[in-house]
């Protein structure tokens, strides 16, 4: 440009001119600055000098804290490095500052379009360098300021954002490379379309992180400690819109917001100590992370899956559907009714949608905005432009909403209504409403057969077993193989809102098949231990099995990892949900309870005698027992089970899988197990179903005995019906007894004095049939000892037998 010779008759050196042993904060006309001179703020805090970033021997001017000369806060020459340590800073014949190589050409220059007679630069104590006229030297009138030009670092008190009358923008770009201060891939601006929100953007792929549009109040996603750290300032005037900071010096020495150059912003401060610098800040959530659950998706960073849809919305491809990338987003399960009426879904404490086709109106009220949004089909979801004094404004969303996230803590976010059909409305209301809070959540009766008409059938072929040993033989058993993408459709992803339970080796969610059919979805976890065998044994035999107290299974899916097994969905959840419940025990009257024994008895039946194979469970507990829509009891869970070949008795395994309170002595002893073992869980549950408490975990004041202790001591002492669960007003004693009696035959502690199934159905329902004498229970111990007050007199303890023993239970 200018022909530096011309100028180069003005050098001076600040330093010597003013002949200081400590550096100045200004420089005026006819003096200038070279290679290893500084300027230093007047309460020496800033510096401005020449320095080499990292490993690279190029030359910037730069300014630093003078505590830590190793992180600048900004760089005149980003872009055009000096190569050797000869360069000038120096004033142009205009005014402007310059800086010049040693060839005088210009380097980089403050290039500002007004000229200054007597120009002087002064770096200020917050780190700005300004230029101005000699005369107004404490006029804040600045013709040029570094803060109006940053690099990638905001210090206290300078503004990030737009001054729209001068069309000045000011944002944050990241350096290259820790060597290298030119403008790297990121900017982190603020961007006044609509609401105001500051974005990170990178310049090779978008958006990365957005701080959620000002609500009137706050940034959604500014977190607690800079409110804490700092003094938040954001304007929002109509000529200027700008965030700033004021740091607390009384807890810090010095503190930067700067964007480092891999695209992440940081809040550091330099301890009142050590001056060291701690990272303070630096938003880590992946919820943060932009559009982390595509379009349509909810992030919450709480949950073990921090995606879901929302609700009313199922994944758009399930076919590609990963846990893990949830780019692919989501995509209504039903169209809206548009122009016929529809609904809103009100999600609070959320980070709103990004602006992208949005629609603002500043002064409409929140009913006025629904309107507005009911009045055009393609509107998607509405909220208050504006939360503070109560709300008011109006934005519209037309098309996908984009990078929602939840949060848990009170005081973020705000509150966004989301347009839905009224049906799928619906589905959530009722489910309160109708069924009330005793029994929950209850969904609608299914047809568990024509299985094969609604969804592709497969010939099982995956879920055979290679024939080995004593393990289930291969048969023809035709299964439905449904592919993940039914599945991740029918669960919305596995959603948390459809999770209904968390069987043995992975969580259950209900589903809802494309038919309308209702499934119960268990994924199996991929660490849950049960591998590929056991998931195949699970699948074959129940496959094979058909009785009416046994849960049916509709298929099974094994895809990319996953194993899944769909079963017919039982609305009433499962027994434990009803006996072991002080309220929902009285929905289980003893009639009721009766006919679940009944039920329970003849699925066992089936299992040990009557089908096929004889097939022992193995994990027969009352939340394997699953209530259908009349409350008929359903085994299920055949995860652990095995079939015995038809000379078989016992088998001994190594691996105890089981649950604490059922397993019978010789199992968890030994590891031996056979039909008795079975039956020995069966008794466990009779006694459970009868008093409303669990076996593991009981506790009596008076004794030390777990519930088949307490049983038989009541027993033995003619005070069986003692043991009943109060939630019974309907007993009808003989039945009770009787259920007593045979619950205490099937938990001996040996197997060979436990009964078998097939005299234990007959003993249920024969009231006449006189039953053996019971003897004493497995797991019967007395830690206390006879001085106790116990619920027997001492004669009656002495007749007894009592044995110690080792107890696993009420472990
Ligand atoms: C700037 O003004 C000060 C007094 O305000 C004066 O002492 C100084 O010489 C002036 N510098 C120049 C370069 O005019
Ligand atoms: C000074 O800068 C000019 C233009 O960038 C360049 O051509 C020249 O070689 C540089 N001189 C020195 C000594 O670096
Ligand atoms: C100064 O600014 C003008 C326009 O504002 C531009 O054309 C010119 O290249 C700039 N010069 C320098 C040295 O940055
Ligand atoms: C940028 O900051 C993040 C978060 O603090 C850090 O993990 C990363 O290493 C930093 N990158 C560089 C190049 O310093
Ligand atoms: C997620 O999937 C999309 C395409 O489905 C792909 O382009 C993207 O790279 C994936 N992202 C990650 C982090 O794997
Ligand atoms: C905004 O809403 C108000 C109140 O409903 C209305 O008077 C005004 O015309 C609207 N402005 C625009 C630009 O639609
Ligand atoms: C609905 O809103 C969209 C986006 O603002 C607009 O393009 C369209 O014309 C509107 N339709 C009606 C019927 O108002």
């Amino acid at each position: 440009m200018e022909t530096p010779t011309l100028f180069i008759c003005l050098y001076f050196i600040c330093l010597s001119v003013f002949g200081l042993s400590t550096a100045a904060d200004t420089c005026s006309s006819g003096q200038s600055m070279k290679d290893g001179e500084s300027l230093v703020s007047s309460d020496q805090s800033f510096e401005l000098g020449f320095f080499s970033p990292g490993n690279s021997k190029n030359r910037y001017i730069g300014i630093w804290y003078k505590i830590s000369p190793g992180r600048v806060v900004w760089v005149a020459n980003r872009e055009n490095p000096l190569t050797d340590s000869h360069g000038v800073l120096a004033f142009g014949h205009d005014g402007d500052l310059v800086l010049f190589n040693q060839s005088n050409s210009v380097i980089w220059s403050s290039n500002f379009s007004r000229v200054l007679k007597n120009p002087v630069a002064q770096l200020l104590d917050t780190g700005n360098l300004v230029l101005r006229e000699n005369y107004s030297l404490n006029s804040d009138e600045y013709s040029w300021q570094s803060f109006d030009h940053p690099s990638d670092t905001q210090l206290p008190g300078m503004k990030l954002g737009w001054d729209l009358k001068i069309g000045l923008e000011r944002h944050l770009t990241s350096w290259k490379s820790m060597d290298d201060p030119s403008p790297g891939d990121y900017i982190y601006r603020l961007n006044i379309q609509g609401l105001p929100q500051f974005e990170l953007i990178s310049l090779g792929s978008g958006k990365k992180y957005r701080t959620g549009t000002w609500d009137g109040i706050q940034f959604s996603a500014v977190p607690m400690v800079l409110h804490a750290l700092t003094k938040l300032v954001f304007f929002n005037g109509d000529d200027e819109k700008f965030f700033s900071y004021e740091a607390i010096k009384s807890e810090y020495s010095a503190s930067i917001f700067t964007l480092n150059h891999s695209g992440i912003i940081q809040f550091y401060t330099a301890s009142k100590r050590s001056n060291a610098w701690n990272l303070a800040y630096s938003p880590n959530d992946p919820c943060d992370s932009y559009s982390t659950c595509g379009a349509n998706g909810i992030c919450r960073s709480s949950r073990a899956s921090i995606c879901n849809c929302l609700k009313g919305f199922v994944p758009k491809s399930p076919e590609e559907w990963n846990p893990l990338n949830w780019s692919g987003g989501c995509t209504r399960r039903i169209p809206i009714n548009c122009p016929k009426e529809d609904g809103f879904l009100k999600l609070a404490k959320v980070k709103i949608p990004d602006l992208l086709e949005f629609w603002l109106n500043e002064s409409m009220s929140l009913e006025e905005c629904q309107a507005e949004c009911l009045k055009n089909c393609s509107c998607t979801a509405y909220a208050n432009s504006d939360v503070s004094g109560g709300g008011s404004g109006c934005i519209l969303w037309f098309g996908n909403l984009i990078d929602i996230k939840e949060y848990e803590e009170d005081n973020y976010g705000q509150t966004l209504h989301i347009r839905l059909p009224i049906s799928e409305l619906d589905v959530h209301h009722n489910s309160f409403k109708k069924k009330g809070m005793v029994i929950g959540i209850m969904m609608s009766a299914i047809a568990a057969f024509s299985v094969s008409a609604m969804v592709y059938c497969h010939r099982i072929r995956n879920c055979r077993i290679k024939s080995k040993g004593r393990k289930i033989k291969e048969e023809d058993a035709d299964l439905p193989l449904f592919d993940l993408a039914t599945m991740v459709n029918a669960t919305d992803g596995f959603s948390e809102n459809n999770l209904i339970g968390a069987g043995g080796f992975g969580p259950v969610y209900k589903g809802n098949l494309s038919t309308g059919q209702e499934v119960a979805v268990k994924r199996l976890s991929r660490n849950s231990g049960q591998g590929l065998e056991e998931f195949k044994n699970e699948t074959i035999l129940i496959a094979k099995l058909q009785h009416r107290n046994l849960v049916g299974l509709l298929g099974c899916c094994m895809e990319r990892e996953e194993k899944i097994l769909v079963y017919e969905y039982m609305q009433n959840k499962s027994l434990d949900y009803f006996i072991f419940d002080h309220e929902r025990c009285l929905l289980l009257d003893w009639e009721k309870r009766f006919d679940i024994i009944i039920g329970i008895a003849r699925g066992l039946l089936y299992l040990h005698h009557d089908s096929k194979l004889q097939v022992i469970h193995r994990d027969l507990k009352a939340s394997n027992i699953l209530l259908d829509d009349s409350l008929k009891p359903r085994i299920s869970d055949f995860g652990l089970a095995r079939i015995f070949s038809g000379d078989e008795k016992e088998v001994k395994t190594r691996r105890i899988i089981g649950t604490y309170g059922y397993m019978s002595p010789e199992y968890a002893f030994e590891g031996k197990f056979s039909v008795k073992s079975d039956i020995f869980s069966f008794g466990v549950l009779l006694l459970e179903i009868v008093s409303g408490k669990r076996n593991r975990g009981f506790c009596h004041p008076s004794h030390q005995h777990n519930l088949l202790g307490h049983a038989w001591l009541l027993w033995s002492a003619n005070r069986a019906t003692e043991l009943t669960d109060g939630c019974l007003y309907d007993l009808v004693e003989p039945q009770v007894q009787r259920c007593i009696h045979i619950g205490l035959l099937c938990v001996q502690k040996f197997a060979n004095d436990r009964p078998a199934m097939c005299s234990i159905v007959p003993m249920l329902g024969n009231e006449s049939a006189s039953l053996p004498r019971p003897k004493q229970p497995g797991f019967f111990m007395e830690r206390s000892s006879m001085d106790s007050s116990a619920i027997l007199t001492h004669e009656e303890l002495h007749s007894i037998n009592a044995v110690s023993m080792t107890s696993l239970d009420g472990r």
